[in-house]
């Protein structure tokens, strides 16, 4: 499926040193996209963004400074403790791990954060989002957020909207004032505590994410069930599947890689404009798995009326051909097998709660 020539590499090279030259009076990648207010534009927002390990359970292919050379620009990422760790360091103990860390655990959260932090630092006409889902409904304190974003280095470029405001700042704005990290959390924001950690649903709604078939993605609320100002809110539309894996009698949910392309394709910009009927406006974030399949980024480019360079080929893909299977080998504490414990794991998951893995 890739294959490539070292003339193909080559120009890809060049093509993408050129591309970094000129993107320094863009901003996100786009000069036209400067003047437009951060809640007018449509992000692709990768589910999962740290899975990227070898692992069913993985819901990318490609690290988090990979995805974001790519043109991604929102991260989800869930905050979970190792089974019992309780929070006396939480720089150390918070790990990104998939519902539970015996199943995919992607190491300290902080670890990642500076990876964004680092690629931020790389990239200075760039705002990045990260939204964080807390599984098990754990909610941890607004100050564990804190020591995690500081050891990693990241107070200074925080970005902080007053609540009750809808109307954010231009990229350019954002870009010219420094702060240039918006972070939301599903659980455990208090403004008041730690001004830049906002509350998911006091900004954003979401539509529906259990979706187990193409026909099934709907343009519905779903969270939070009582969403405070609809009208004005930004929205994160899943656009992800999930399928079952038959283990010893037990059905447990999978993201489908096998069908990404698909997923990724006509079906991602049908649903893109079916919420924008809905809504009355664009989705703010497309959440989608393995956003190096399909059209992704062109879709978001569409959706924002701005011409895609398709000429050059994410990088992802790029390393991808290296290894065999499209498999990823990076790791950030990743098991690269599943092993037999994570099967059991699996099942007790599944067995324990479905929805829960689906988070
Ligand atoms: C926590 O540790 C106790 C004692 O070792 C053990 O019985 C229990 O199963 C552990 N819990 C989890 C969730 O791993
Ligand atoms: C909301 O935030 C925007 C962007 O920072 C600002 O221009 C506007 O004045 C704010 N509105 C209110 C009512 O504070
Ligand atoms: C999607 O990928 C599958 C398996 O990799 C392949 O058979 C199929 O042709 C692809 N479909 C499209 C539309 O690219
Ligand atoms: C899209 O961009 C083109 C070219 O810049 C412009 O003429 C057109 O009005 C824009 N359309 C929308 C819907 O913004
Ligand atoms: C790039 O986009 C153009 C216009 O949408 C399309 O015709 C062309 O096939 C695309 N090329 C690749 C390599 O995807």
């Amino acid at each position: 499926m890739y294959s490539f020539t070292l003339g193909t590499v080559l120009t890809t090279l060049i093509a993408a040193a050129a591309t970094t030259v000129s993107a320094q009076d863009a901003c996100n990648g786009y000069k036209e996209l400067c003047s437009v207010p951060y809640h007018e534009i449509s992000t692709i927002l990768t589910h999962n963004s740290y899975g990227f390990a070898s692992n069913p359970a993985a819901n990318q292919a490609c690290s988090v400074s990979t995805q974001l050379d790519d043109g991604v620009r929102g991260l989800k990422f869930s905050a979970v403790l190792p089974s019992n760790v309780s929070v006396s360091d939480p720089a150390n103990d918070i790990h990104l791990c998939h519902t539970s860390c015996t199943i995919l655990d992607a190491g300290p959260a902080k670890d990642t954060l500076s990876e964004v932090g680092n690629w931020l630092k790389n990239n200075p006409n760039d705002v990045v989002t990260i939204m964080w889902n807390t599984p098990n409904n754990k909610a941890f304190q607004p100050s564990d957020f804190k020591a995690m974003y500081e050891a990693a280095g990241l107070l200074d470029i925080v970005y902080t909207q007053p609540v009750g405001n809808y109307t954010w700042p231009t990229l350019q704005e954002m870009i010219s004032s420094g702060k240039r990290l918006v972070t939301f959390t599903d659980l455990g924001g208090d403004q008041s505590q730690v001004p830049w950690l906002l509350s998911e649903f006091n900004y954003v709604f979401e539509t529906p994410y259990d979706n187990s078939n193409e026909n099934s993605f709907k343009c519905t609320i779903d969270r939070p069930s009582d969403p405070s100002n609809p009208e004005a809110m930004m929205y994160v539309m899943n656009h992800f599947l999930y399928g079952s894996l038959n283990l010893g009698g037990t059905a447990i949910e999978i993201p489908q890689k096998g069908k990404a392309n698909i997923t990724n394709a006509d079906s991602l910009l049908q649903q893109a404009q079916e919420c924008q009927s809905a809504f009355g406006r664009r989705p703010t974030f497309l959440e989608v798995d393995f956003y190096n399949y399909g059209n992704t980024l062109q879709i978001a480019a569409q959706l924002n009326n701005v011409t895609y360079n398709n000429a050059t080929t994410l990088k992802c893909n790029l390393q991808s051909s290296t290894t065999a299977g499209g498999g990823n080998s990076q790791s950030g504490g990743d098991s690269l097998i599943f092993s037999s414990s994570m099967y059991s794991s699996l099942v007790l998951v599944s067995l324990g709660s479905a929805l829960l893995w689906a988070m």
